[in-house]
């Protein structure tokens, strides 16, 4: 699906599930521009949306550095939907009223495409006559709206203005933009630092045959890599994705999407990769150690196997250790993860030195905050000299935008 989302966001807590919906709305094809209220601002930062859309962020009719690519007309005429989440009760009364006293509430009453809200507020605050009044009244016009649902609300309670969750909104936006006209983005993404840069990304487990049905796998979901992937796009660099066996929607814009299922055939992606000319490689796949000695071409029979199984596994080749140095260049800069319990920080500078790495990104997914799979995670920027940074937990989207600013600036020699 193509299409053109301008997305404002209000200031409601649920604010941060708007980055979710950008990167769910990028994933499903639409490109994604952000407003952002000032209330908005202060609980998600601007530079996250922007780092996530590779585009400017509209924020202030009247501030310093707004370039005309931030003029509230342009952007209002770029869209060709607009979906307002959160949005709170003060704003759904603004729009109610035609009101443009700011960045957000003037694109609105500019924009002349349909519009979609998804209300974000205290119960009291939703069942109050003047909200419903207002949303009757923009209903009237047109303006299509998503919930609220019910569950827990930023006051403590449990009952109904809880916007609707992400993926809800996203299936809103489909239904509206199956019925209108979309137009392709040709906007260039913003220029940054990973403009151009041709990037590889590993994701995923690898799997190594037992026989036809049955592998040796680990429990890594690719969510880590996708979302090292994605944020790269969406800074405009050039993306090679090799990825182990998931099943993961690819990111939007990646220049190529290599599927791969053991650490033989992940081994040989990289190195074709690397010999096609690579600036960075950012391994995050969690490659099998060993594999079994032999695939059997048949279903090993479980009567014959015994009581006790003995499996055989012989080596795989260290993808970063053995075949990574024939092939990258002297500029490529090379970024491993080490994964380990316990010592996590010593571990992964034992693996940098070993693997002669430039950076390391040390990670425990045992952890609270940390974990396979779509959750949050933190992460320990090590590089030969220590620790360079540590992430907070975040969710993996918002966690890889932030490793790339922090791998561009160590590499210029900034620390945490
Ligand atoms: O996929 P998710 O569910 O989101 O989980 C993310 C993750 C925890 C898997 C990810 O953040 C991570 O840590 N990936 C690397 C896992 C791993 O294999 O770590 P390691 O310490 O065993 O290996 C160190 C480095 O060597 C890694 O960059 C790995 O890709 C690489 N390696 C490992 C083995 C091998 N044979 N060849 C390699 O190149």
């Amino acid at each position: 699906m193509q299409g053109r989302v301008l997305l404002m966001i209000t200031g409601g807590i649920a604010a941060y599930k708007a980055c979710f919906l950008a990167r769910l709305l990028q994933q499903a094809g639409f490109s994604v521009r952000c407003a952002m209220t000032d209330a908005a601002q202060k609980f998600v930062g601007p530079v996250t949306l922007r780092a996530l859309t590779g585009q400017p962020v509209a924020t202030d009719l009247w501030g310093e550095g707004q370039s005309e690519a931030l003029d509230h007309v342009e952007y209002a005429l770029w869209a060709d939907l607009v979906v307002v989440a959160p949005a709170t009760a003060n704003f759904v009364a603004k729009a109610a009223h035609g009101i443009a006293d700011d960045m957000v509430s003037t694109l609105l009453l500019a924009s002349p495409c349909p519009v979609l809200v998804a209300p974000a507020m205290n119960d009291n605050m939703w069942r109050h006559p003047a909200t419903q009044a207002n949303c009757a009244t923009l209903r009237e016009r047109g303006v299509h709206l998503v919930g609220p649902g019910s569950g827990w609300l930023a006051c403590g309670t449990v009952d109904e203005g809880r916007m609707s969750e992400p993926e809800e909104i996203l299936q809103a936006v489909k239904d509206l933009a199956a019925t209108i006209e979309l137009r392709p983005d040709e906007t260039p993404s913003l220029s940054g630092p990973w403009a151009g840069r041709r990037v590889i990304v590993t994701a995923g487990p690898t799997q190594e045959a037992i026989d036809p049905v049955r592998a040796v796998v680990n429990r890594s979901s690719g969510a880590m890599g996708y979302a090292l992937a994605a944020a790269a796009c969406a800074a405009g660099a050039e993306v090679t994705l090799i990825s182990g066996p998931v099943d993961r929607l690819a990111p939007r814009g990646l220049k190529q999407h290599l599927k791969v299922g053991n650490a033989q055939e992940m081994a040989e992606a990289v190195a074709a990769s690397l010999d096609g000319g690579c600036d960075w490689l950012l391994m995050a796949a969690a490659v099998a150690d060993f594999r079994p000695a032999t695939a059997a071409d048949a279903k090993l029979k479980k009567n014959e196997l015994g009581e006790t199984w003995r499996l055989d596994l012989v080596r795989n080749p260290d993808i970063l250790k053995e075949i990574v140095p024939d092939h990258r260049s002297d500029d490529t800069v090379v970024v491993g993860f080490a994964l380990e319990t316990g010592d996590v920080v010593n571990a992964a500078q034992a693996k940098l030195q070993e693997k002669k790495l430039d950076f390391v990104l040390a990670n425990d997914p045992t952890q609270a905050g940390s974990g396979f799979g779509d959750t949050a995670h933190q992460v320990t920027l090590v590089d030969p000299d220590g620790v360079v940074w540590e992430s907070e937990s975040l969710p993996k989207p918002l966690l890889a935008v932030h490793i790339l600013d922090r791998l561009e600036a160590a590499r210029h020699g900034a620390g945490a």
